[in-house]
């Protein structure tokens, strides 16, 4: 049996909080687990537990409900993506750096039990070996969200020595998913072709054909954040962030995939700055220590996630409704 937790979970209504907040409602009961977010709740967070409207950056309204629930647990997920980020990038350093202080300092302050933050393969930039890069690469990234995704695992990784918190962390490839939009990263396109694959048998893509990126799809990647989160602490050596690969392919090879069900499917390539972010990341990333030390492994590969995206794609709207809070 799962051990008795209340979680909080910040920025709930993005993608990956859409999908990890149902995983934690199952696994942990629906009101143990309390979404929150600066925007309205979205029908999927919202109906199925608990939801409070919060702005992480607000130290104070976080402190408040980290007591009033007696929380004992963080999933800090609010952030501000890749792409978004270079727009502005001050206000991305601002959100990304201070709200995860503000989860650190509440965790420690109040004694929570863990705190997960995810990282990002963008910590990498164009001195880190393309091919199988590994956990130890180094990290001079070329965007302001990669910046403060370094200068975030140096902060966990101290909280964790300083003061003996229990912070985990995994450098997310780009996550692909159908309950949620993506949120402004470079990765975008692989969630976007599939709803217009569906729609019009056509993508219009920022990206060259060529562009080899890491990805990995929801469902392993919601597996694998439960799995790190499980693991005994003793198998925990990275206090960073861990390196986690799941499929590596180019939009072209996506696009040949995509062919075999939907055959008049057709994709045009259009490099936009994202192009530039793309160049400046790893193809492809070696995760054997995650593998190693809490038994992580991907389940699917890019027949099987196109398989499921498809089926998922044609049955399901995109939501987007918001309810008022
Ligand atoms: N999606 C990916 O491919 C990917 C890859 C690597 C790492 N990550 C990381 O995972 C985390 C979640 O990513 P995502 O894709 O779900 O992002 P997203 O943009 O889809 O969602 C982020 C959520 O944070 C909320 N938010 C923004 N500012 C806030 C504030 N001040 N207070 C509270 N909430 C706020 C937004 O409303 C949004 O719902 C981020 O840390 C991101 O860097 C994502």
């Amino acid at each position: 049996m799962a051990d008795k937790q209340m979680i909080l979970v910040t920025g709930a209504c993005g993608q990956i909080g859409t999908e990890l907040v149902s995983a934690l409602r199952v696994k942990y009961g629906t009101q143990q687990v309390i979404a929150t977010d600066i925007r309205d709740a979205t029908v999927d967070v919202s109906l199925h537990g608990p939801y409070y409207r919060l702005d992480v950056m607000d130290k104070d309204a976080l402190y408040k409900l980290v007591s009033q629930h007696q929380v004992t647990h963080i999933y800090h997920l609010a952030a501000v993506l890749s792409a978004t980020g270079e727009k502005s990038p001050l206000t991305a350093w601002d959100l990304n750096m201070r709200s995860l202080l503000n989860v650190l300092e509440v965790a420690r302050t109040e004694k929570l039990k863990q705190v997960f933050w995810p990282s990002s393969i963008a910590v990498f930039g164009a001195k880190a070996p393309k091919e199988s890069c590994p956990q130890y690469a180094l990290t001079v990234p070329s965007t302001v969200y990669g910046i403060s995704k370094v200068a975030g695992e140096q902060w966990c990784q101290y909280y964790h020595e300083q003061y003996g918190l229990d912070v985990r962390s995994i450098r997310y490839p780009g996550l692909i998913s159908y309950s949620a939009k993506a949120g402004g990263g470079t990765t975008d396109y692989a969630v976007d072709i599939f709803q217009q694959a569906v729609n019009n048998s056509y993508y219009h893509c920022y990206l060259l054909e060529n562009t080899r990126l890491p990805m990995l799809y929801m469902p392993d990647a919601v597996r694998a954040t439960l799995e790190l989160m499980d693991a005994p602490a003793e198998k925990i050596s990275v206090r960073t962030s861990y390196n986690l690969a799941g499929i590596s392919f180019t939009p072209q090879e996506l696009a040949a995939v995509i062919t075999d069900y939907i055959p008049d499917f057709r994709i045009d390539y259009q490099p936009d700055k994202r192009q530039q972010i793309a160049e400046s990341w790893p193809s492809s990333i070696d995760d054997r220590q995650a593998r190693e030390e809490w038994g992580w492994k991907p389940a699917f590969d890019i027949k099987a996630m196109t398989a499921d995206m498809l089926l998922h794609t044609e049955r399901e709207v995109i939501s987007t409704d918001c309810l008022e809070s």
